[in-house]
């Protein structure tokens, strides 16, 4: 039997691993096992975007290399009045990045033409088994499976009698036995055909094996006079319900809560030309702001001044000193995690220029440094709105855990993420980082300190890792829980 390295998977698979069992508060492994057993009694919810087909599909390399499309849909259009509202989904699934592969049953060729749906798909349309063209390489096998999704629009009841008794003497009805992906049946028919024992037996038998429906609406038919159940579903409905199949919606634990991020370094003047500054390149701390927005948390970032793109869907408000960053941050309060990934300038001078200063010959005019205000220290120490969890960094160059435990104890804070920024690291400015993540257990201000060391990894995996030690604390009733 073979075995499965979680570390070798693709990073987008262990990002959602990591949120979905932090969530479900398994370890990672627990959780694949969890998946694995729901896929075999066919319980898994559909696999989200981060997850990877069951098989390889053009969708799936396609959104390995981000070039587009990113999914692929199969459409079987069935001979039924409702072929004409084929054209329009066509149209529904490109507009949100799904390639179209079209079907055509010999009958739906009564309604409209391979011409227009070949226009609309720009792709070959495939309307007969035998066809020698497509079945040299086994086309019905590759239509089948080497897409993400089938839909099947209108599903006539005729089609789906043969699907739910395995009929296999047409390309479409070929097609959905040999397939391996899920059905999406948009039924359309009059609503007599559609409550008629033989269809409701057939549709018994169908959602049994798992296809999903979607439809069929009540309204007006085609035929004159004639209402009931039995219209196909609008184009935009079947689309939508296809893109919730092939990008069901992200898990989101964080959803609801507010959270305070500030990364980057401080800039602070010597005069309107000249400022102290560090290295820091504000990537740990923004990498942290994109993964706690994934998760679904309303996210403010305090940044330094700094050489990155704002995140998506982040608040950002821009400072360039330590006393702007403070005021920024506390007019974001309240929140209920607050990360201080910025590395503050820890000294200001006193005796800004207002104007440049000059070289005299009197020499280097004397700078006189004051400290700082201590952005973590002021929030951990707050009575009214301290955030329940409060995070700190600690850059050290030497002695690492022992400095950071030291400063965990001294500044108040729940957590602290340790890492080494000796210039041999690279970390400052790089892109990976190694960090310790030290936290007071229980609370317990002179308590014990846990120590949970990370291997090296890039600034996003650190990211996600330390969001989904959040989303565990998050979910139980203390927020200062060890992680
Ligand atoms: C004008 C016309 C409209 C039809 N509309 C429908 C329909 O909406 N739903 C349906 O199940 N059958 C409908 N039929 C019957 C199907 O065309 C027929 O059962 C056909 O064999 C279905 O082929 P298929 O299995 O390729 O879909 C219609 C037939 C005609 C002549």
């Amino acid at each position: 039997m073979a075995s499965l390295t979680i570390r070798k998977l693709d990073d987008a698979v262990k990002t959602y691993l990591r949120l979905r069992s932090a969530t479900n508060r398994r370890s990672v492994e627990e959780e694949v096992r969890v998946i694995l057993r729901e896929l075999i009694e066919g319980r898994e919810e559909p696999l989200t975007p981060f997850a990877v087909p069951p098989a390889p599909s053009t969708a799936a390399a396609s959104q390995r290399t981000g070039a587009l499309p990113e999914a692929s849909v199969t459409l079987i259009i069935g001979g039924g009045i409702a072929a004409y509202k084929s054209l329009d989904l066509i149209r529904r699934l490109k507009e949100r990045r799904i390639e179209v592969r079209c079907v055509l049953t010999k009958a739906a060729q009564q309604f409209v033409t391979p011409l227009a749906v070949s226009a609309l798909s720009h792709e070959r349309v495939y309307t007969d088994l035998f066809d020698p063209q497509s079945e040299f390489d086994a086309g019905h096998i590759r239509l089948a499976r080497d897409c993400d999704l089938i839909v099947v629009a209108p599903a006539t009841a005729d089609l789906m009698a043969k699907m739910a008794n395995g009929h296999a003497d047409d390309l479409a009805s070929a097609i959905l036995l040999a397939t391996n992906r899920k059905v999406l049946l948009a039924p359309a028919m009059n609503p007599l055909m559609w409550s008629n024992a033989a269809t409701r037996r057939n549709l018994a038998l169908l959602q049994r094996d798992g296809a999903v429906l979607i439809g069929p609406n009540s309204g007006e038919m085609a035929e004159a006079g004639e209402a009931g159940v039995g219209r196909m579903s609008e184009a935009i409905e079947i689309a939508n319900a296809a893109e919730r199949l092939l990008r069901p919606p992200v898990p989101r634990p964080l959803a609801g809560k507010r959270v305070l991020i500030t990364a980057g370094p401080t800039h602070e003047p010597i005069d309107p030309v000249r400022y102290i500054a560090n290295r820091s390149s504000g990537k740990q701390g923004f990498a942290i702001a994109a993964a706690a927005q994934t998760a679904g948390a309303e996210v403010i970032l305090v940044s330094g001044p700094v050489d990155l793109d704002d995140p998506p869907g982040v608040t950002v408000k821009h400072v360039e000193s330590a006393r702007q960053m403070l005021e920024q941050v506390q007019t974001a309060l309240p929140a209920d995690i607050a990360i201080f990934a910025a590395a503050v300038a820890d000294w200001r001078v006193a005796n800004e220029g207002e104007q440049k200063l000059k070289k005299t010959s009197a020499g280097m005019p004397p700078l006189q440094l004051v400290e700082n205000p201590d952005i973590l220290a002021t929030i951990s120490k707050l009575t009214d709105k301290r955030p329940p969890l409060v995070i700190g960094f600690a850059a050290e160059t030497e002695h690492l855990i022992d400095n950071a435990k030291a400063k965990l104890a001294r500044k108040g804070c729940d957590w602290i993420v340790a890492n080494d920024v000796s210039p041999a690291t690279g970390v400052m400015g790089g892109d990976r980082n190694t960090v310790h993540l030290l936290s007071r257990t229980n609370g317990a201000k002179d308590g014990e300190i846990a120590v949970d060391s990370w291997p090296v990894m890039t600034k996003e995996q650190v990211a996600t890792e330390l969001v989904a030690h959040i989303v565990r604390s998050a979910t139980d009733k203390s927020l200062e829980t060890a992680p």
